[in-house]
């Protein structure tokens, strides 16, 4: 390719999400100058850093436009959910990531839910309420333990399996009372439990035609053994055989293509990720939730695993011209083992000098989310989920083991992190 084809690339977002998305690009052919706004501590050390309100359109566009971009990669749900690409595409930029439209599935939980009833795809039977009287007596009359959603976005957080009735009503009254998370509940979506295990399915859509990047399994609870607070996720591996190719056609047959033809049949033109939460049951694949971009780490171990330019992905379905049947993945398994601030998920220290390794070996990465780089050089502290060592391998086992040999190495006041990242499939695989 003639260095004139190359395209200079934006990327909003400041997570190990975005820094994984940035060593995709700095790795493409296609890509000539890559930005980041507003990066971190690791991103700045790779490329140019810049402050922007990443969620206005029009702040995003100025920027577009002064550094001459051709081509811009939305990282979170946030500025997708405040119609950041509308804003791109009409003024004829290009953008990867759903229009507004399309990152409803995420914003709300009362339309991603009507939205899979209307379409007749398996999830949990859920009610929507707007005040709390009618919920509280709706929750009195249902089984435990029972899910209580904060319908809006809650960074993760507005989720709550009670597993009592008294429960129940603390959760609903936390939400629809007390507003603890805002205005993302003034609705709440009380939804039945699912039992089983889950995966994570990031679909790469362009329309009706799709690829599904290899079932990921995210770990995110704080404790080993899934124990303690529920977190942003503490590690990830894929592939993950909880996907058998039993559960694999069920969920493209009973998920994933009623969903895309649900999409275009309610006037919804999807380009972006898809990220289907769900959960494998005795009765099949169910959905837990949709996401309207990669799962953070999910992201970090899945962008390594394909061996076709994920940039080139991207662009195609941007135009809304990808073919799935043109990509190649890479065979073996990825983990990230993320480390994480003392006190995380509550209140976090900040402002800790990181000591990192100055040599890592073949197939080892170092992915950073919540750091920052001083002007004097050092990287310290300035987020929850601090850095994760990513590593590959043939089989899981060889990778966490790869993983696992670096993580002692990198140093933090209050770091924590599990030791135990993978332990279902490493079961599966007889490899403990
Ligand atoms: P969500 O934000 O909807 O993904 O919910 C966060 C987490 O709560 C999920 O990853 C599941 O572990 C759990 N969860 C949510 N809904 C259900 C459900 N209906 N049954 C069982 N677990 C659930
Ligand atoms: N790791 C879960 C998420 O990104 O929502």
């Amino acid at each position: 390719m003639a260095p004139q084809d190359k395209i200079d690339v934006l990327i909003l977002g400041s997570g190990g999400r975005e820094h994984a998305l940035l060593k995709a690009c700095l790795r493409s052919p296609r890509v000539g100058k890559v930005r980041v706004a507003p990066g971190n501590g690791g991103m700045a050390l790779e490329a140019e850093c810049l402050e922007v309100d990443i969620n206005s359109g029009a702040a995003v566009l100025d920027l577009v436009r002064r550094t001459g971009t051709q081509f811009v990669i939305v990282g979170p749900e946030v500025p997708l959910a405040h119609g950041v690409v509308d804003v791109l595409e009409a003024a004829g930029v290009k953008a990867y990531g759903p229009l507004q439209a399309g990152a409803r599935l995420e914003a709300s939980k009362a339309f991603s839910k009507d939205f899979l009833f209307r379409h007749k795809i398996p999830t949990a039977a859920a009610e929507t309420f707007r005040s709390l009287e009618p919920a509280l007596a709706y929750v009195r009359q249902q089984p435990v333990p029972i899910v209580i959603k904060a319908s809006g976005l809650a960074a993760g957080k507005g989720v709550v399996i009670a597993m009592n009735h008294a429960e129940a009503e603390a959760a609903l009254r936390d939400m629809m009372e007390t507003k603890v998370f805002g205005s993302s509940g003034d609705e709440v979506v009380i939804e039945e439990f699912m039992q089983g295990e889950e995966a994570s399915i990031m679909l790469m859509v362009c329309g009706e035609e799709y690829l599904m990047l290899p079932p990921s399994q995210d770990h995110k609870r704080v404790g080993e053994g899934d124990t303690g607070l529920n977190t942003g996720g503490m590690g990830a591996y894929a592939p993950t055989t909880v996907v058998t190719p039993e559960v694999e056609r069920r969920l493209r047959e009973e998920i994933i293509v009623p969903t895309l033809r649900g999409l275009k049949a309610d006037g919804i033109d999807y380009r972006g990720t898809l990220y289907v939460g769900i959960m494998v049951t005795a009765i099949g694949p169910r959905v837990v939730e949709f996401n309207v971009r990669f799962g953070d780490p999910e992201c970090q171990v899945l962008m390594p695993s394909l061996e076709t330019d994920p940039v080139e992905i991207m662009e195609a379905i941007a135009a809304g011209n990808f073919r799935s049947a043109s990509v190649r993945l890479r065979p073996g398994s990825t983990i990230i083992v993320v480390l994480a601030a003392g006190g995380y998920p509550g209140d976090i220290r900040k402002g800790d000098v990181i000591t990192l390794p100055t040599q890592l070996p073949a197939g080892v990465d170092i992915v950073h989310g919540g750091t920052k780089r001083l002007p004097n050089g050092e990287v310290v502290t300035s987020g929850g989920r601090v850095l994760g060592v990513v590593a590959h391998g043939a089989t899981l086992a060889e990778a966490a083991k790869k993983a696992y040999a670096v993580v002692p190495q990198i140093r933090f006041t209050g770091c924590h992190y599990r030791r135990d990242i993978g332990y279902r499939q490493l079961r599966r695989d007889g490899a403990v």
